[in-house]
């Protein structure tokens, strides 16, 4: 039994935010027996205290290694003179929730910033990795301003197969879409389940997980050249330990969260998400994470980046490269340096260095999957927004992903009243369609009951496919997988679920659509248009919990979907 005298109460480590007793000595003295209960020395407890955000899950494939990770964290931790103390929060698998793990990205966020606030930490390392994790983290620590960084599981490894490399997603759905048209065997199709995530860690192209982490490091929120080294090499391990032992730098020289996540940062994040081609589900991720230090993601704003960025890294879904191909290549250090003169240089990082400090010509950079400025793998972004009476607040096209020849086009609509509808006939041979239809999906906006799932990639109808149709333009509120490709316009504010426009599309009205005007407009007569709003009803509200929370507090896509109260 320890002889040892209480400590005094000072502000650091465990005695920050003391439990409410009244008595602020006898809640730490409280505090550290209990904590001396799990065997910490009265000199570990002493320490400052880096707090480890716990992301893994039994439920979660692209989490799979952290623990091995927060092994690593720790060993940093403790080898800079901290004590490192893990704790569980929400952890979120992309293909694992119903509706869909954008329902529960504000969960996680909520949770997250609530135990960074609540218990005794001078600092923090967040382990996440899967698409909506490090969203939520990010939103939480800019809330909480806990001096925080990022750490990412890192992408899997791609998969030889047949003479050519897979990985999630891309593959999957290039194989799904062959195996919808006729062309991939049930036999095949089941060997290529097997093979298209077959290591740990993140989906392997440059999807919303990957567009995070590279989005995280541009913001400064990651240690320099992290965001993408594979999930299972060693040095990802070394990348754990070195976020430990910054986290405890951070402590004697803090550097918070709402001085890192500053305007010039967004921007340089958005244009790092230009430039590489990255997930439309990261526009609204970074407009949540702006959001919650007051920066407003003006989509206007969007266009002009957009128009002055080029795509220069050459990855699935887009080109031909996998994330490991990215890394190797000279990753995020590589592309900023590429990018140096379009970048704000005194956004600063964790470490504490200006961009314009941590900028360095890279030695070597592999031009096949990071293009020099005057050979781009396109001259402008890859995302721009779309304005018009069907979307008056805005609509996104990954105009990188999508065919060119279907950017100017009026057409006849074929309007999918919800995700059961849509289910329900897309592959009705009966279909009246044409390869020169736009298809519209309607009520799986973020405040719908379907939570906007990543949906928007509608498939193209069965018969069709069959016939050789590869792309089609297709509308709705929800979102689509970073992984994706197609002309899809998403994200389309406001919702069908909050009356917009799109509540009130019918099969048979005229759409017009132009990427150069930036333009998507419903081409229904005013008195129609009022005819049908008249007719429309609001959704029902969920009886309770979540559900209910959601739907009276989400907002729509151009804020980012947060919940109005964590704003
Ligand atoms: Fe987790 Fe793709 S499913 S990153």
């Amino acid at each position: 039994m320890s002889t040892e005298p209480p400590a005094p109460v000072t502000k650091r480590g465990l005695a920050r935010n003391t439990a409410g007793y009244g008595d602020p000595e006898f809640a730490l003295y409280l505090r550290r027996s209990f904590a001396k209960s799990m065997g910490y020395s009265q000199a570990m407890l002493d320490r400052p205290v880096v707090g480890i955000v716990d992301t893994g899950s039994d439920y979660n494939n692209c989490h799979r290694t952290v623990p091995e990770l927060i092994a690593a964290v720790k060993r940093g931790i403790l080898a800079a003179g901290g004590l490192p103390l893990a704790f569980p929060t929400v952890s979120l698998c992309e293909p694992s929730l119903f509706p869909t793990s954008m329902h529960y990205r504000n969960l996680a966020a909520l949770d997250t910033e609530a135990m960074l606030f609540a218990q005794p930490m001078d600092a923090a390392v967040l382990v996440g990795g899967c698409d909506k994790t490090v969203p939520a983290q990010l939103m939480a620590a800019a809330s909480a301003d806990v001096p925080a960084i990022q750490l990412v599981t890192g992408p899997m490894l791609a998969t030889p197969f047949q003479g050519e490399r897979l990985s999630a997603c891309t593959d999957c759905r290039r194989y799904w879409a062959a195996y919808r048209a006729g062309t991939v065997s049930d036999e095949k199709i089941g060997r290529i389940e097997e093979r298209l995530a077959t290591t740990a860690g993140t989906c392997g192209v440059m999807g919303t997980a990957s567009t995070m982490a590279c989005i995280a490091e541009a913001l400064g929120m990651m240690p320099p050249n992290t965001a993408a080294i594979p999930a299972v090499l060693a040095e990802r391990l070394r990348a754990a330990e070195e976020a430990g032992a910054r986290a405890v730098a951070l402590i004697a020289n803090p550097i918070r969260p709402s001085q890192i996540i500053t305007e010039h940062a967004v921007e340089n994040a958005l244009r790092v998400l230009l430039a590489i081609g990255g997930s439309t589900n990261a526009l609204i991720h970074l407009t949540a994470i702006a959001g919650r230090r007051g920066i407003r993601i003006d989509l206007g704003r969007l266009n002009e980046l957009s128009d002055t960025t080029p795509v220069l890294v050459d990855l699935k879904p887009t080109g031909e490269g996998y994330m490991e191909d990215f890394h190797a290549a000279g990753g995020v250090p590589a592309l900023l340096w590429e990018l140096r003169d379009l970048l704000h240089g005194d956004a600063i990082d964790v470490t504490g260095a200006t961009l314009a400090d941590r900028l360095a010509e890279p030695e070597f950079v592999d031009r096949r999957y990071i293009r020099p400025r005057n050979d781009p793998v396109s001259p402008v972004g890859g995302l721009v927004a779309l304005f018009g009476s069907l979307a008056p607040r805005g609509a996104i096209v990954k105009r990188s992903a999508a065919t060119p020849a279907l950017f100017e086009m009026e057409a006849r609509a074929l309007v999918f009243d919800g995700l059961e509808d849509l289910a329900a006939r897309i592959d009705d041979p009966d279909l009246d369609v044409t390869a020169q239809d736009i298809l519209v999906l309607k009520n799986a906006g973020p405040l719908s009951p379907a939570g906007m799932p990543e949906a928007g990639y509608l498939p193209i109808p069965k018969k069709l496919a069959r016939a050789g149709v590869k792309d089609m333009v297709r509308i709705s509120d929800c979102r689509m997988s970073g992984t994706a490709f197609g002309t899809i316009v998403l994200h389309v504010a406001p919702e069908a679920a909050a009356g917009g426009p799109l509540a009130l599309a019918e099969t048979g009205d005229r759409i017009r659509l132009s990427v150069r005007d930036r333009t998507l407009d419903l081409l229904v007569a005013d008195d129609e248009l009022a005819r049908r709003r008249s007719a429309w009803r609001k959704p029902p509200l969920p009886a309770r919990g979540w559900d209910r929370i959601v739907a009276e507090q989400v907002l729509q896509a151009d804020e980012g979907c947060d919940l109005a109260v964590m704003r």
